[in-house]
Order: C-alpha cells, then sequence, then structure tokens
C-alpha cells in the first residue's frame, strides 16, 4: 500500500518536473532576449507554452521577432514581464512610417501612450534649422516634419499639413515647444491580458501549468528546484523498496520518515529566505561599472535599456550586472530589486551560488 502511494508520488513528481523544463526561458542566441511566458518563441518552445497572440520568431540576424497581425514585423528590443511592457523597433529603420500605419487590431497589445501629432511636408528651401525632419519620410522634392504643438503646425504658412493623429508615443505626453519631435524613439506597447503582475511582482512565473481552465497559474522557481530534490528523495527511499520485501521497505520508510520532514522543512525555510531578497554585502559585492559614450554594456548582450525601468542607458551611468548570468541593470534598479528578490528580474536565475539548489 505504502509502496503504491510512493511509485504513484515519484511519477507524478517526474512528470511534474519535465512539463516545467518543457517551457523555460529561451533566446534567439546565447546572450539574447530572454523569451518566456506570455511569449512564446518558436519553434524553441512548443506553442503551448505562450499565450495566444505572443508568438515570437527568430529573424536571420537571430533577433526576436513579433507579427503583428495588421501592421507586419517588429524587433524586439526589451521586455518588462513585470510592467507588462514590450519595446519594438522597426527592422526596416523608418519607425515614424510604421506608426502613421500602426494598427493593433487582431494583437494582445495597445500603445502605453498616445500624442497628437501633426505631420508636416515643408519644401526644400524650407528653414528646417530648428526642427528634426524626418529623414526617411523626405524625398528630394520634399521634406517631412512632425509636431506635437498645433500652433506651431498653423504657423508654417509655406508647409502643407498632411494630417493630424494620435501617434503611439514611448513616453507620457508632455508639453514642449514641439521642435524636437522625430518619432524615431521605440515603440512602447502593453498589455493587459493575461495579467500576471501580481505573480511576477513577487517573483513568480506565469504559465499554464496544472491548468484546465485556460487561465494561467503562477509558480515560484524555488518549488521547481524543491521538486527536484523532492524527487532525489522519493528515488531514494522508492528503488530499495522495489529490490527488497515489503516489510523493510515499509521500515525504511518509517525510519526515513523523521529525515524527510526535516529536509522538507530546511528547503521551505531556504525558499522564504530566497522570496525576501539578498543581503546587503551580497549585492554590494557586485562590481559597479560607468557606462561609457560608446554604451557598450559590460558583459552579457548588448541591450540599451535597462530592463527593470526601461529607460535607456546613458553615458557615465553606474551599471551592474549579475556575475551568474550576465544581466546588466542600471546600479540603483538592481539594488532596489535583490533587497526585495533573491531572483535575476530577467531570467529569474538566483543570482548567489550559495543559494542554488540541486
Ligand atoms: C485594422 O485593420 C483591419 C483589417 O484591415 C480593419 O478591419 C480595421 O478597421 C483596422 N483598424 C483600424 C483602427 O484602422
Ligand atoms: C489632433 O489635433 C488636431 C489639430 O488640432 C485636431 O483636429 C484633432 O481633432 C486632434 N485629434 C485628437 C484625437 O485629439
Ligand atoms: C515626395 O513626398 C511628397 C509628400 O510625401 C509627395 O507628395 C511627392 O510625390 C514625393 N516626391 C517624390 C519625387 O517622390
Amino acid at each position: 500500500m505504502d509502496i503504491a502511494i510512493l511509485f504513484l508520488v515519484h511519477f507524478l513528481l517526474i512528470a511534474g518536473t519535465y512539463s516545467a523544463n518543457d517551457c523555460q526561458s529561451s533566446a534567439c542566441d546565447y546572450y539574447g532576449l530572454p523569451i518566456r511566458f506570455p511569449f512564446q518563441l518558436s519553434p524553441q518552445q512548443p506553442q503551448s507554452c505562450g499565450y495566444p497572440g505572443f508568438n515570437v520568431h527568430c529573424n536571420n540576424q537571430r533577433k526576436p521577432v513579433v507579427n503583428l497581425p495588421y501592421s507586419g514585423d517588429f524587433l524586439i528590443k526589451s521586455i518588462s514581464y513585470r510592467k507588462q511592457l514590450v519595446k519594438l523597433h522597426d527592422p526596416y529603420k523608418c519607425l515614424p512610417k510604421r506608426l502613421l500605419e500602426l494598427n493593433l487590431s487582431g494583437s494582445p497589445f495597445k500603445a502605453a501612450y498616445y500624442q497628437n501629432y501633426t505631420l508636416l511636408s515643408c519644401p526644400l528651401d524650407f528653414d528646417t534649422s530648428r526642427f528634426t525632419t524626418i529623414a526617411c519620410l523626405s524625398n528630394s522634392t520634399s521634406r517631412i516634419l512632425a509636431t506635437s504643438s498645433v500652433s506651431l503646425a498653423n504657423s508654417l504658412t509655406t508647409c502643407k499639413i498632411i494630417r493630424s493623429s494620435l501617434i503611439p508615443v514611448s513616453r507620457p505626453p508632455q508639453d514642449n515647444d514641439g521642435l524636437s519631435s522625430d518619432l524615431s524613439d521605440d515603440l512602447l506597447l502593453k498589455w493587459s491580458i493575461p495579467n500576471c503582475d501580481q505573480c511576477e511582482e513577487n517573483g513568480g512565473i506565469c504559465n499554464f501549468r496544472n491548468t484546465t481552465s485556460g487561465q494561467p497559474t503562477c509558480s515560484h522557481q524555488s518549488k521547481t528546484g524543491a521538486i527536484h530534490v523532492f524527487r532525489i528523495i522519493a528515488l531514494c527511499v522508492t528503488v530499495p523498496a522495489i529490490a527488497t520485501s515489503i516489510i523493510i521497505a515499509t521500515f525504511i520508510c518509517f525510519t526515513r520518515g523523521p529525515d524527510f520532514n526535516r529536509q522538507e522543512a530546511e528547503l521551505a525555510l531556504q525558499s522564504v529566505n530566497e522570496s525576501q531578497g539578498l543581503d546587503e554585502s551580497t549585492i554590494e559585492s557586485y562590481t559597479k561599472v560607468i557606462i561609457g559614450e560608446s554604451r557598450r554594456l559590460p558583459a552579457g548582450p548588448n541591450d540599451i535599456t535597462c530592463p527593470i525601468c526601461l529607460s535607456d542607458y546613458h553615458a557615465n551611468e553606474t551599471l551592474k550586472c549579475i556575475p551568474e548570468c550576465q544581466h546588466c541593470f542600471h546600479s540603483e534598479c538592481i539594488d532596489e530589486w535583490l533587497r526585495r528578490k533573491g531572483t535575476c528580474p530577467v531570467c529569474r536565475n538566483s543570482p548567489s551560488p550559495a543559494r542554488v539548489i540541486t
């Protein structure tokens, strides 16, 4: 009877661990942007790992690409799983053109911010020194510029207004002189379904495991580690059980009982520590690097955006990279994060080797 139960537990645990591994974070190349739920990278991850509409593939330069049903392909620059934001850019390097045609119907995304812009077509002899012209929309006979200032647009009498419309922008609309609007920032989109911000906030990862309702559930990585240990313990207990008689096996179960409980308790304690973040001395031990004019990162993928605050890096800012996984962040962003959570915000790996449960 006991053995039958142990067997059942054993196989359930093995099945649980394997299905967990199927949907692990993936990337287009070794140092690439980690792709995980709700996104799904084809063909590295099965379709069932992602939420409908979040399909990503790699282009021939090994960059992640998302396809928006009515607007085509965009390169993914960064993803904030916690804030549910994705930063995109145009593979053909003319984002203003893409923004003017953007139609997000049929995709799970909405623009994070919109601003009303007026697009103007100005003659070649028009003095554009005060403005940022949109080079990729201009041609040999006219210069195209965009402005968020209605009065400015109306005062430029030699230019022709092409259209006024709400254009997705990457930061909250600002009142400015409207002179420096070139629309070539990134495209910042947000999603609200599936809603995993609470789960991510608490250091978990959403997935479709153990679900029949079609709604994602939240799981914690430390649990996967615990399951692994649990599985090994289960193996150690069941294998001798097959070899020996029922009586001896039952005896082993009884003698191992308290041991088993203690290990479980230790594991539980460990995962509590993990969700509470790292201690100040570990955080301090990571080397700080001042980023140079080239804005090249000291390690890992050469991203130009901090995955925590989604702001681009600027020269002379202080960065910190987690040694184990080489993911870099603004120093103050990652310090604050690690004080609260003991895992890398990008790949969810535990940065301190002492904490890794094997
Ligand atoms: C987006 O494109 C679809 C298909 O062409 C169209 O039916 C829909 O009206 C468009 N939406 C907007 C906001 O233009
Ligand atoms: C954008 O500005 C133009 C010009 O002032 C105006 O006609 C239009 O109604 C505005 N559109 C929106 C959606 O606010
Ligand atoms: C240049 O662009 C303007 C405005 O978009 C357009 O009307 C014109 O036909 C274009 N000229 C050429 C030579 O492509």
